[in-house]
């Protein structure tokens, strides 16, 4: 299997919405006004293809944004430089093939050039509920829990992060 990833654009919006939305509560719900939003304060907005079918996306920011999300808010309480991995979506028919890894390396090198001194390369994952394959997943890839922290809207995730450091 190929794996591309490629530039987010407009035209990917219905399909990387309906992915989103088949994953919520995981995800946050973005449909419509919402997702577009978002799109527009991701620096980092990115989708991933096996063998030319959709297989995923990313949506990622950098600190310094105007974005209600209160983990991004802790982010920028926390960080004066970060990049903030806002959600990240595999299909469930491409899971375990590397795609969230290769959605991850071609963040973490746009997360070098978008902001080279970054402090942390940050994130969150549900833990009531919890989530358990997401945790593996980013335990995997190098991250750890900074602290857990209960949210406004109604769960509770850890805060995660990991260096942003070139690929070997
Ligand atoms: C989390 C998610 C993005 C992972 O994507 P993926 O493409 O399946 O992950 P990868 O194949 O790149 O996995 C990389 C490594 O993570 C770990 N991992 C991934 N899925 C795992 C699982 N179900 N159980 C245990 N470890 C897992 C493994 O170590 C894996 O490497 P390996 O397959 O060589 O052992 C995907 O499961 C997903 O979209 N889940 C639903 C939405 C979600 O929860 N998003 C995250 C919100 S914080």
């Amino acid at each position: 299997m190929a794996t591309m990833v490629r530039a987010m654009t407009p035209d990917d919006f219905s399909w990387v919405i309906a992915l989103n939305q088949q994953h919520v509560p995981a995800v946050s719900d973005a449909e419509g006004d919402r997702f577009t939003y978002l799109f527009e304060r991701s620096a980092i907005a990115l989708t991933a293809w096996v063998d030319d079918a959709p297989a995923g996306f990313s949506l990622t920011m950098t600190h310094g944004l105007d974005y209600d999300s209160s983990n991004y808010k802790w982010f920028s309480e926390s960080y004066d430089q970060f990049i903030y991995l806002d959600r990240v979506v595999v299909d469930e028919s491409f899971h375990r093939h590397g795609v969230g890894r290769a959605l991850y390396a071609e963040t973490e090198r746009l997360g070098l050039i978008e902001v080279p001194d970054a402090e942390v390369f940050g994130l969150e994952v549900n833990v009531e509920p919890r989530n358990d394959v997401s945790l593996a997943f980013h335990e995997r890839l190098g991250f750890t829990e900074l602290l857990q922290r209960p949210t406004p809207y109604g769960i509770v995730v850890a805060m995660m992060g990991k260096p942003l450091m070139p690929q070997a």
